[in-house]
């Protein structure tokens, strides 16, 4: 199976930064590609359609971290999706833990992103995930069943691919990442709820959360984990390309 590798950088480069590291480091990315994984690069809207030029004869895919619900209209600050669409996007995160956080999103609002992102041909990388409390509390399934629900049933309308990355909040930018034990039983869960209510969903399940060169190796036990999404190990190359060539 094809692993592919979805780089969040957040808001932790400048876009000068990121096109710098685009520029000195895509030939060799490329390179490491080659048709065996897939890797999208997710930098600041600002940067994303310079980022593009520049990736463009590669196998690097773009990303983008967020979108707007609406289609269109008078949404002060926000980027539809058709532009998205327009500067070549191949991905789209929606519904990471810093914006359900920072940004107050709900379930609705972040289906409706992917519902936008569906009809421009662009696929969601729908992040869902406990927090500490609901993983000691029992909690947890209660929650990713809610965090899946709205936007799985677009995807399942739409006959779309989705991919849901599975991102305990608290695993976020930490250091710690859940068991392999406790990957296998959310794993299961995941696939049991997707078979029980929308058989023949077309999805590819992710992990994240403080993934590195060292947590990877356990989690990589987990085969039907299909990619990784990196915040902070993807910012640096060379911790980048030690994962990459884990793959
Ligand atoms: P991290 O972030 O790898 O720095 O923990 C992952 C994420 O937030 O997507």
């Amino acid at each position: 199976m094809q692993k592919i590798i979805i780089a969040n950088w957040k808001m932790q480069k400048t876009d000068q930064e990121a096109i710098t590291w685009c520029n000195t480091n895509k030939e060799e990315l490329n390179k490491l590609i080659e048709n065996r994984l897939k890797i999208a690069i997710c930098p600041s809207f600002s940067a994303l359609d310079r980022i593009g030029t520049i990736i463009k004869n590669t196998q690097i895919k773009l990303g983008a971290q967020d979108c707007c619900p609406q289609e269109r209209g008078a949404y002060t600050g926000d980027i539809s999706a058709l532009s998205l669409k327009e500067i070549n996007c191949s991905y789209c995160i929606v519904g990471h833990s810093e914006r359900r956080k920072y940004q107050c999103e709900t379930d609705e609002i972040i289906a409706q992103k992917a519902e936008m992102l569906f009809k421009n041909n662009i696929t969601p990388i729908l992040c869902i995930g406990e927090s500490q409390v609901e993983e000691i509390t029992d909690g947890k399934f209660k929650t990713l069943e809610h965090q899946l629900n709205l936007t799985v049933n677009k995807a399942y309308a739409a006959k779309k691919k989705l991919y849901i990355a599975y991102e305990p909040s608290w695993a976020i930018g930490s250091g710690q990442v859940p068991s392999v034990e406790s990957l296998y039983k959310t794993v299961n869960w995941i696939q049991n709820y997707i078979t029980l209510y929308f058989h023949g969903l077309d999805y590819s399940l992710l992990y994240g959360g403080s993934v590195n060169e060292s947590t990877i190796q356990d989690i990589l036990n987990v085969h039907d984990i299909e990619g990784f999404l990196l915040g902070g190990a993807s910012l640096d190359f060379q911790t980048l390309k030690k994962i990459v060539l884990l793959l």
